[in-house]
Order: C-alpha cells, then structure tokens, then sequence
C-alpha cells in the first residue's frame, strides 16, 4: 500500500529509474549509496554497502541481481542476498545483513527517504 512521504524527506527515486530488473541505485543525504529493489509490492532498501568487506554490490554496468535468480548479488566475491530481508545467504557473509534504510512509497511510485 502507497505511503505518503513525510514533509521535508528526501526523494530517492522515481518509477523511470529503477531499471529493467526493478533494481535501483541513489544518494542518500549523509554521501552514502542506497540499493532499491522491487520484492512484490514493496520496494526494499539498503545501504549499499557489503557486509563482507565493503562496498557498492553491484557490477560494472550497475546491476545487482544474480543472473538466472532473483537474488542480490555482491559483484565483489560473488556473496547472495535475500531481497526481502538483506540476508546473505551464500558467500563469503553469510549469515550476515545489508543494513536496512527505512524508505516510503507515494502513490505515484515515487521512494521518498523516510523521516526517523
Ligand atoms: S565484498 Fe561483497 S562478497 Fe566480498
């Protein structure tokens, strides 16, 4: 169900910039980068931000699905994410977790920063 954003929170993206695999990368405020991804009717984020030894997940051309799965992959070692839940599940982390970033949804598709 749609959310609307709070006043002030920062927009983080539109439908037009997740890409074809509903993956989606944009800046957070503090100079991090957030991971958006479509699971079902929810748009999950985090930070994007390996829990094995740091840095963006995705690959040269930006993505950050497995190929063949709907997983999230670390493009680094090869690490695999549930993307309901940010945990890894094989790989070098598993067991660990993407950190979660707390995000709304407008009706209009928009994923809006949310306020804490
Ligand atoms: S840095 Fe992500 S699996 Fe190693």
């Amino acid at each position: 169900m749609a959310e609307s954003p709070a006043p002030g929170s920062a927009l983080l993206a539109r439908p037009g910039d997740f890409a074809a695999d509903g993956t989606a990368s944009a800046a957070l405020p503090d100079g991090g980068r957030v991971l958006l991804v479509h699971d079902g009717d929810h748009v999950r984020a985090y930070r994007d931000h390996c829990p094995h030894r740091a840095g963006s997940l995705g690959d040269a051309a930006g993505r950050f699905l497995d190929a063949g799965s709907a997983l999230l992959r670390c493009d680094r070692h090869g690490a695999l994410f549930l993307p309901a839940s940010g945990e890894c599940l094989a790989g070098p982390c598993q067991g660990k977790r993407l950190t979660p970033v707390p995000v709304s949804v407008d009706d209009a598709g928009v994923v809006h920063l949310a306020m804490q």
